[in-house]
């Protein structure tokens, strides 16, 4: 290919994948299949790595990542980002509504939103393109998050058509959407972690985050609903954002011009019956002013618009009774408190127990058997209880006291120093976490044995015939037929479920072994980093925090896992029944052998790969990378912040360092 020819098949992937992201995350109505679009992406990843001159920052393949900030560089605000005036009751509106009329002196046509919870974003947009975009901070001045911005897929990096403004601003709100935060919560859940509170907090947390390929797998959303400019085309709140949206914006559908207060609170109404089947979240409603003349004329107080109100929803509450406070245990032995409850009916539904989180909560809220609590279902999936009616506590009461032992099996609980919750050590004993630990095991994400469910497994536990992982491969079908409803078939279907799982691949069965904060995505690095279980379970400490994203915590957890001599065994019997325990050809594809015979070091933080890529890449050209360095490095490929020990090392060795650039030209002449 000619630099010319690549020059405009670059464009051209760019103007069409744009084109499907719109379609897709703005429209919700995608004309092509994921298969597809990811070729098209994947093409053009590979055009940009061959021709980086032709790399521009508005090309949808910044959507996918990889640029670490290290801090977010400090904004000052165009126009300052204003906060809006809060009101909790209609008489408030009400009141609004009465001063706007009195200062105008005639009627004033309203525009009604939704109020979205999560975090203010500011985008500024230079010739169609996206500049760049800022938190709101303190109002005056914030945080430049546009690396992470960009990998939001409804944001445009470009704008469709030409009668936009050659400068403006347009503000909204990120967001997680409720599908999206409960996967996230899944997936913690499965590796052990502590789960995210809520929506928002995720949200801004994640906008936050340094490594943007971490940001662009979360998937975020925004909303825009606030438009400024020196050259905008109409004089009116509502004409301009749906003139954005033809622009290419995702301007919410849920926003209605009314005339008077009637209209604002019909709005109210509906949306405050609607907003539990909404996929995000919302808090409220805003009412803004539509004309900017007459916003002009009604001016702002020291902190906010006169123009525009935000309406509150109440959050949802109930009181009810405490019953009792039992414990559960994880998977992975974390004891979660719960708080069991006279059932009460709450925002639609009938909520009969709430999470209590931690020892720490139950403290907070100084709870004593009895109690009469106040319950919220705001943002959690699960609600939670946000205070005591103290008023009803009874005088001779009994503050609960949380638990010292397992309620299983009776080992002394251990909280570890930095960490709120408390877990069951005993790990290979405790019932819960045995059937736990099969559970997730014979999942479809890891060994995927789908005809043996958490009843089959607890009948298999109770008659003794597992009590670890490894038994599943020593049942035999006389065993399982002697079980309540499992008949022939289902023994011979279950036999051969276990026998299938015998090929599923290293990466998903390290997965499966269900190492604390070991997710699918740990393990997919772990995997392709150390290759085989043996390499894996001699890595020193050191070792493991080389791998891509392994930082003390699971590095430490993995340690432990390998130290409990019964896993060690475990692991044994699986293998002398033959499950993967090394990376595959297939998992580990060669691309070239450019690379065969070098030995590489990468090091530091790339602009145009994640360390992984890199890596993927080295390996995937017959390459090798190790660790540490030594006489044997053929090269040292490093980023931005190269450790200066390992720089030093290398210069005293005489090992040649390169940038990702001489590395992209070296697969490209070699
Ligand atoms: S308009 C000057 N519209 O709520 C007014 N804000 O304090 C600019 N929000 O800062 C804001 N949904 O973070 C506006 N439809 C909406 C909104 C909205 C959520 C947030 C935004 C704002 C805060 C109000």
């Amino acid at each position: 290919m000619t630099t010319e020819e690549a020059k405009s098949r670059i464009a051209e992937l760019t103007e069409q994948i744009e084109k499907h992201n719109h379609n897709y995350y703005v429209l919700s109505k995608p004309t092509v299949s994921d298969y597809d679009f990811d070729m098209l992406l994947e093409e053009l990843i590979r055009l940009e790595k061959e021709f980086p001159q032709f790399l521009s920052s508005d090309s949808p393949s910044q959507r996918v990542g990889g640029t670490v900030t290290k801090e977010f560089k400090t904004v000052k605000h165009k126009y300052p980002m204003l906060s809006l005036s809060n009101s909790y009751s209609r008489e408030e509106v009400q009141e609004f509504e009465n001063r706007i009329r009195k200062l105008i002196e005639r009627d004033v046509e309203y525009v009604c939103e939704l109020k979205y919870d999560g975090v203010a974003i500011g985008l500024t947009y230079k010739n169609g393109k996206l500049e760049q975009a800022v938190t709101r901070g303190d109002g005056i001045q914030g945080d430049d998050v546009t690396t992470n911005i960009k990998t939001i897929k409804s944001i445009p990096l470009k704008l469709q058509g030409s009668d936009f403004p050659a400068e403006f601003e347009i503000r909204g709100e990120v967001f997680l959407p409720l599908k999206s935060f409960e996967k996230m919560n899944k997936e913690r859940e499965e590796a052990g972690e502590e789960l995210y509170a809520n929506p928002r907090n995720t949200a801004s947390g994640t906008l936050k985050m340094q490594d943007s390929a971490i940001v662009a797998k979360r998937n975020l959303d925004c909303f825009l609903y606030f438009i400024l400019g020196e050259e905008l085309p109409f004089k009116n709140h509502f004409d301009n954002l749906n003139k954005a949206r033809e622009w290419g914006f995702n301007v919410p559908l849920y926003m209605r011009k009314v005339k008077d207060i009637d209209g604002i609170f019909s709005f109210i109404d509906e949306w405050d019956e609607k907003r539990h089947t909404l996929p995000f979240e919302t808090d409220g409603v805003v009412i803004k002013v539509n004309s900017y003349d007459d916003r002009d004329a009604l001016g702002f107080t020291a902190k906010n618009p006169r123009w525009a109100i935000a309406y509150k929803f109440k959050t949802e509450q109930a009181a009810t009774l405490l019953n009792e406070v039992t414990f559960q245990v994880g998977r992975t032995g974390a004891i979660t408190p719960v708080a069991n409850l006279q059932p009460v009916l709450l925002a639609g539904t009938t909520v009969k127990r709430a999470s209590l989180y931690n020892a720490d909560q139950i403290e907070k809220l100084d709870l004593h058997g009895g109690d009469t609590v106040l319950v919220e279902k705001g943002g959690e999936i699960i609600p939670k209880i946000v205070g005591v009616d103290l008023s009803k506590r009874a005088a001779n009461s009994e503050r609960i006291k949380y638990i010292t032992n397992c309620p299983e099996c009776g080992a002394e609980l251990i909280r570890k120093e930095g960490e709120s919750v408390h877990y069951c050590p005993n790990e290979t004993e405790c019932p819960p976490q045995i059937k736990g630990k099969m559970e997730h095991f014979v999942s479809r994400k890891a060994m995927d044995i789908d005809s043996l469910g958490a009843e089959t497994i607890d009948m298999l536990f109770q008659k003794g015939l597992v009590r670890t992982i490894a038994d599943i491969y020593d049942l035999k079908k006389e065993d399982i037929v002697t079980l309540e409803r499992m008949a022939e078939k289902s023994a011979a279907n279950l036999i051969e479920g276990i026998e299938k799982s015998k090929a599923i691949p290293f990466t998903r069965v390290l997965f499966a072994l269900g190492i604390r904060f070991v997710g699918e995505t740990v393990a997919k690095k772990l995997a392709l980093h150390f290759k085989t279980i043996d390499a894996l379970m001699n890595a020193t400490f050191e070792q493991l925090l080389e791998a891509d994203e392994i930082g003390d915590k699971i590095a430490a957890s993995i340690k432990e896992f390998f130290a409990n001599e019964k896993n060690v065994d475990i692991i044994k019997r699986l293998r002398e029944k033959e499950l993967q325990f090394e990376l595959s050809e297939a998992e580990n594809t060669k691309v070239s052998d450019k690379l065969a015979g070098k030995t590489f070091v990468v090091s530091g933080v790339f602009a145009k790969f994640t360390r992984d890529e890199l890596e993927k890449a080295i390996e995937d050209n017959g390459g090798k990378n190790v660790g540490s360095i030594s006489k044997k490095t053929t090269y040292i490929v490093a980023g931005e912040n190269m450790g200066p020990s390992k720089l030093e090392k290398a210069q005293k060795l005489n090992v040649p360092i390169i940038t990702e650039d001489d590395f992209i030209k070296m697969l490209a002449t070699n």
